[in-house]
């Protein structure tokens, strides 16, 4: 692809190039099935085993916590669909209407097996927590409440959230798909966690899930696996590499929010020279996703007008497919219109100045 200017790392990112050399290493030289007795499967397994212990201590998290999946949609499949099979008697579920569809989904299907999915309300644009006190019952099976929303960015207080859930004994479970790497997260805030490799700068294929109270049952049954809650031989390569770009997305938190922080601030200052463009901003939000919207314009015939300007925007998250309404600006800002007309513009390290000034002379070539 000639000329490319890319604002949609929120959906996904480019492989890192020292994890896909480093995959290739594992492919070659580490590619045993890590379960085999022989020397070559015990020195495979030593090297997987030593990434994932990185993992775990970048995330300062017990190695035992961290179980491996496809990626995020599998994990929140496991944890919600695992803990309605360990406790047959709680049909309550406590979630946000801003849910990615890998939860909104598995919520649909309880439903229709007599699960009750009940939503925390929203008050001006932030969750209601004296809301969820009322709503935990002793049939509620768990809280789900994601980290960081994935079109707007709004950050949820999880700590808060936690405290509510401890008060009452209901565990609490976070999709951090869009925290991990993004935002500091403290995995004492949450009972079980799910994320996702290919937002990091790690493979696709691979996610996690950090389960931190002992009482899930599997879901994928069959042979020896790196735990006993997600059988099928280990995929090393993809574990390694997304154990190496956790451990960087981790250890350049910092320097990245940074960057991304002030590109952020050159969009935003260019923002206002374009009349009919509004920033959606949540009160506490994340720095690399931004979301805006270009008043009486259809937000898909935006994103396609923008890229035939070579850069490569979304009207929504990836997987909520072609909503006229987003849910989650309309809940930020109350206002239709920008809901009908936002799209999702999302930041990495990895943007140039360059190419904000490209997608700002789009915007205004869009807006004529
Ligand atoms: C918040 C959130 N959860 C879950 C997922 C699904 O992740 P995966 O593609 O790894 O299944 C995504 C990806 O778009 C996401 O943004």
């Amino acid at each position: 692809m000639s000329v490319m200017n890319y604002f949609d790392y929120s959906a996904t990112t480019p492989l890192s190039k020292s994890v896909n050399q480093l995959m290739q290493e594992v492919e070659t030289s580490y590619y045993a099935n890590i379960n085999a007795k022989h020397d070559f499967g015990v020195q495979s397994k030593a090297f997987v085993q030593s990434y994932i212990e990185s993992m775990a201590s970048a995330l300062s998290i017990p190695v035992s916590s961290l179980i491996f999946t496809s990626g995020a949609t599998e994990s929140n499949n496991m944890i919600l669909f695992g803990l309605a099979k360990s406790y047959p008697n709680k049909k309550h579920i406590i979630t946000t209407s801003l849910e990615h569809h890998s939860m909104i989904s598995p919520c649909g299907e309880l439903q229709r097996q007599g699960y009750e999915i009940e939503f925390i309300p929203y008050s001006q644009g932030q969750l209601d927590l004296n809301a969820l006190k009322g709503m935990i019952r002793e049939d509620t099976l768990c809280v789900s409440v994601i980290a960081v929303e994935s079109e707007t960015g709004l950050l949820h207080p999880l700590k808060a959230i936690k405290a509510i859930c401890n008060e009452r004994q209901v565990p609490l479970h976070s999709d951090m798909t869009q925290a991990i790497g993004k935002v500091k997260v403290d995995f004492n805030d949450v009972n079980y966690a799910s994320f996702s490799s290919h937002k990091i700068y790690g493979p696709k294929g691979i996610g996690a899930c950090c389960l931190f109270k002992d009482d899930i049952k599997p879901l994928i049954l069959g042979g020896r696996s790196l735990s006993k809650l997600r059988a099928g031989t280990p995929p090393n390569a993809l574990i390694v590499g997304f154990a190496q770009s956790c451990i960087d997305a981790i250890q350049s938190l910092v320097q990245r929010v940074h960057e991304v922080e002030q590109l952020r601030n050159v969009f935003i200052s260019e923002c206002a020279n374009i009349e009919q463009l509004h920033v959606n901003q949540p009160k506490v939000g994340v720095p690399h996703i931004l979301n805006v919207s270009l008043v009486k314009c259809d937000r898909h015939e935006v994103v396609r007008l923008l890229s035939l300007e070579q850069c490569y925007v979304s009207a929504s998250s990836a997987c909520s497919g072609q909503e006229n309404v987003s849910k989650a600006v309309l809940t930020i800002t109350q206002n239709m219109d920008y809901a009908t007309s936002s799209i999702r513009i999302s930041l990495s390290h990895l943007t140039t100045k360059d190419e904000i000034a490209s997608l700002i002379k789009a915007l205004k070539k869009v807006t004529l």
